[in-house]
């Protein structure tokens, strides 16, 4: 109601989704919102569906009075916190099936199944309730922006998409909230992913790929990493490159594992941004 007044006085609503345990990565989303809209909404919800491993979802971390304090510091209009039968009423029937087609089968698809479906769910259900003109979500989970691109066009939803990007720790790791239970030298090895990409966006060639993907999935083993997937793919549908012709627009993936911690990274060629 408050945000169908503020949309009649004419101010875009600007929405950022989130999970909590916020870091700088979401504040930035935040400020990208106040620069491009005259009212800033940002939820948190654990969103149990999305989470393929249960000892996942009962470790995720919860700080939400530090997170409060960063929201209101960061000038947030609207903070919503919904309960689980908000986003998910009772006796609504089953779930939507989302057709992802092959985004759901490969990297992050493949690894967490069921991730996007619940990812899908819990997206639409706050849009549907938000109703944003934009909605602002990071870089850092590439794919994830992919499908929700998806879930935006199928369903004709009118909000568009602003892609943000990766803000990163000064040791170049990428911000998340599972950075939090890394000890020191985890977050000192965890920054290897970065390393690795630049290594990747400074030496790749045109030709066959397999032997810098190598040497970039050593360069992790060699510090500890259990690796996931380290690919290079076509930005378009996410099809893992063999071969690159020096054309098509590509995109470096990472997921591994440092002990019990999954971590995330990417990285588009020539455009490795780092924000402090
Ligand atoms: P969460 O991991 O809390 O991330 C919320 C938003 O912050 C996502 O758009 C994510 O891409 C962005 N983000 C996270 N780390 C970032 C970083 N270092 N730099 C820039 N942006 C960053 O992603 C989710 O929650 C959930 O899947 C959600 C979309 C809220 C659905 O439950």
């Amino acid at each position: 109601m408050f945000l169908e007044k503020e949309r009649k006085k004419g101010h875009l609503v600007g929405f950022v989704p989130t999970m909590g345990a916020l870091h700088q990565g979401h504040i930035a989303l935040i400020e990208k919102a106040r620069e491009n809209c005259g009212l800033t909404v940002c939820s948190i919800f654990v969103n149990p569906t999305q989470f393929n491993d249960p000892a996942d979802f009962a470790k995720y971390p919860i700080t939400l009075e530090k997170d409060l304090k960063m929201l209101s510091d960061a000038g947030t209009d609207i903070v919503f916190i919904p309960g689980v039968s908000d986003i998910y009423p009772p006796g609504n029937g089953g779930q939507t099936h989302y057709t992802l087609g092959t985004l759901e089968t490969v990297l992050e698809g493949k690894y967490r199944p069921g991730h996007f479906q619940g990812v899908c769910q819990v997206v639409h259900r706050l849009l549907d309730i938000v109703k944003p003109e934009i909605l602002f979500m990071g870089q850092k989970d590439y794919q994830q922006c992919m499908v929700v691109r998806h879930l935006i066009d199928s369903y004709q939803i009118p909000t568009k998409l602003e892609t943000c990007p990766t803000v990163r720790e000064p040791s170049g790791l990428a911000m998340s909230s599972r950075n939090m239970r890394l000890s020191e030298t985890g977050k000192t090895n965890a920054a290897e992913i970065y390393q690795t990409l630049q290594f990747i966006n400074a030496h790749l060639q045109p030709g066959p790929l397999a032997s810098i993907k190598d040497i970039a999935k050593q360069r992790l083993l060699n510090v500890g990493f259990k690796i996931d997937y380290l690919e290079i793919c076509h930005q378009f549908d996410l099809r893992s490159l063999e071969y690159w012709d020096g054309q098509v627009p590509i995109v470096v993936l990472v997921a591994a594992f440092l002990g019990d911690v999954r971590l995330i990274d990417n990285m588009v060629p020539g455009k490795l941004v780092r924000v402090n």
